[in-house]
C-alpha cells in the first residue's frame, strides 16, 4: 500500500508526525496524580542529596517497594506469550546458536538471532540459512532480519513463516556502514515512509507476531524514534525494542532511557528497553525509570550468561513490575539519569553475592565449546569462541596470560587441558 493511501486514522497520524498537533502527549506529569503509599523496608530507591537533582525522581515522600508482592507476570507480544522479561539481544557475530543455548540455560526468556539479510535469504544463500538453524532447547526465539526493500523483506518473511522461530524482528537499529550505506538498519530510520513500508510488508506476510528493533534516531539532529515507533504500532507491529543512542553514538556514551520512557507513553504495545544493562541494579532502574514490559541485554551477558538468572530470580521472587510502576519520575526530559542513586538493600545483595564460582566459569566455557563445536566444526568454533574466552575470563587472575595462549592453540584438547591447568592454579 502506498503510503499515501494509508486508511484516514493512520494518515492523521502521520501529519501528526510531520510536527501538526500531537494526539498522544508525552504524560510527564502523571507522577503526581500516580504518587503511592510505597511501604516495605526492603528495597529503597533513594537519592540521598535531592538538591543536586534536576527534576529526578519526586521523593518529596521516601519511596520504598513491597517486596513481598511477586512475578512480573507473562507478557503478551502479539499472539506470543513471553514467561519471563529478560532477553538476549542481537548480535551479530556473538548470538549463535551456541551461545543463545548457553544463554538460555542460564535463564533468559527470549533469544535473538544474529541479523539476517532478507536479501540473502531470499537468494537462497547457504550460510545465511545455515544461520537459521534453531534447535529445539532455545525456544522461544526471535529471528532477526534487514533490508531496505519492501518486497524482499516480505518474501524473506513468507520463507520464515516456515521456520520454528516465535517471533520475527526487524533491524532498524544497526550502525555498520556496510549496513547502512544500502539504506539498511539504522539508515531506515531517516526515512519513516520507507520505514513503514517495510514493517507493513513484513507485518502483512508473517504468521507471527512481528516486533522492531530500533535507535533513538540518525543522529542528535534527528531523533525521531517516537515517531517510527507510531509508525510501527499502525502498521500492526506487536512490540518495539528500543536502544537508547543514536547512529552517530555507535556504542559510545550512555543510553538514553528518557527515549525509552517516551516511548512507552506514546504506544499502546509493548516497550522492550535495550542499552547498558549490565546488572540487577541496572535491570530494575530501567523499569522503573523507563517503564518498559522487558529489558533486553546485550554486551552485559558476554561472558556473563548468569546475569539473565540473577536479574530473573530477583524479578520473579522480589519485584511486582507494578509497583516499580508507581516510582513516577516528575520530568521524563530533563531527568539525569546518573544522579538517580538507587540503594538496593539486603534483598539484593543475597542475589548479589552469589558469585559465579571459577570452576563453574570453566564448565561453562567447556559447555559452550562443545556446543560450538557441534555447529561449527572443530576448525570455525576453537577461534569464534576466542572471543567468547577472552569475555568469560575477563577480571579472573592472570587471565589475560591464558587468554593470549589459548587465541594461539587450534584443538578443543589443547584448549580443555589449558583451561584445566589454568583452573587447577586457582584450586592449589
Ligand atoms: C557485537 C555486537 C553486534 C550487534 N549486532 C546487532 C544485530 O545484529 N542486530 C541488532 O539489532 N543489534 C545489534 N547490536 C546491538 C545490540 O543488540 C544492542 O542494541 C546494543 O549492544 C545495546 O545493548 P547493550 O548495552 O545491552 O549491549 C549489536 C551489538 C554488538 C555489541
Amino acid at each position: 500500500m502506498e503510503i499515501e493511501n494509508l486508511s484516514m486514522q493512520n494518515k492523521t497520524s502521520l501529519q501528526e508526525e510531520t510536527g501538526l498537533q500531537e494526539e498522544i502527549g508525552l504524560q510527564e506529569n502523571i507522577s503526581l496524580q500516580k504518587k503511592a503509599d510505597l511501604n516495605g523496608n526492603s528495597y529503597e530507591l533513594d537519592c540521598e542529596n535531592r538538591n543536586s537533582i534536576k527534576n529526578g525522581l519526586d521523593l518529596s515522600r521516601k519511596n520504598s517497594l513491597d517486596l513481598s508482592k511477586k512475578n512480573s507476570g507473562k507478557l503478551q507480544i502479539g499472539g506470543f506469550s513471553s514467561e519471563g522479561r529478560v532477553f538476549l539481544a542481537p548480535m551479530a557475530g556473538v548470538t549463535d546458536l551456541a551461545f543463545r543455548i548457553i544463554c538460555k540455560r542460564k535463564g533468559c526468556d527470549l533469544l535473538y538471532t544474529e541479523m539476517i539479510n532478507a536479501k540473502a535469504l531470499c537468494y537462497d544463500d547457504q550460510k545465511t540459512k545455515k544461520m537459521l538453524n534453531i534447535k529445539e532447547e532455545e525456544h522461544p526465539v526471535a529471528v532477526q532480519i534487514f533490508g531496505s526493500e519492501p518486497d524482499f523483506m516480505g518474501r524473506a518473511t513468507e520463507i520464515l513463516n516456515d521456520y520454528p522461530n516465535e517471533i520475527l524482528d526487524i533491524n532498524m537499529g544497526c550502525p555498520a556502514p556496510k549496513v547502512v550505506k544500502n539504506g539498511d538498519g539504522s539508515a531506515l530510520m531517516k526515512n519513516p515512509k520507507l520505514a513503514y513500508k517495510i514493517m507493513e510488508s513484513v507485518v502483512k506476510a508473517s504468521k507471527k507476531p512481528v516486533t522492531v528493533k530500533m535507535r533513538k534516531g540518525w543522529d542528535e539532529n534527528s531523533i525521531n524514534a517516537v515517531q517510527i515507533a507510531k509508525l510501527a504500532e499502525q502498521a500492526g507491529v506487536s512490540a518495539i525494542t528500543i536502544h537508547g543512542r543514536t547512529r552517530e553514538q555507535y556504542y559510545s556514551g550512555n543510553a538514553d532511557w528518557d527515549i525509552i520512557r517516551k516511548i512507552k507513553d506514546s504506544v499502546k504495545i509493548p516497550v522492550i528497553g535495550n542499552g547498558d544493562v549490565t546488572s540487577i541494579e541496572d535491570a530494575i532502574k530501567m523499569f522503573i525509570i523507563t517503564h518498559c514490559d522487558a529489558i533486553m541485554i546485550g554486551r552485559g551477558a558476554q561472558g556473563n550468561p548468569w546475569i539473565f538468572n540473577r536479574i530473573n530470580n530477583f524479578l520473579k521472587n522480589n519485584i511486582d513490575l507494578d509497583e516499580l510502576r508507581k516510582i513516577e519520575l516528575k520530568n521524563v526530559e530533563e531527568t539525569d539519569l546518573t544522579s538517580i542513586k538507587i540503594r538496593i538493600s539486603d534483598k539484593i545483595e543475597k542475589y548479589k553475592v552469589d558469585e559465579v564460582s571459577n570452576q563453574e566459569k570453566i564448565d561453562t566455557i567447556i559447555e559452550h565449546l562443545d556446543l560450538a563445536i557441534q555447529e561449527d566444526g572443530e576448525y570455525v568454533a576453537i577461534r569464534e569462541m576466542r572471543k567468547h574466552i577472552g569475555w568469560y575470563l575477563k577480571g579472573m587472575k592472570n587471565s589475560a596470560k591464558v587468554r593470549n595462549e589459548i587465541n594461539k592453540l587450534e584443538t578443543y584438547n589443547e584448549v580443555v587441558y589449558m583451561l584445566k591447568e589454568y583452573l587447577n592454579n586457582f584450586q592449589n
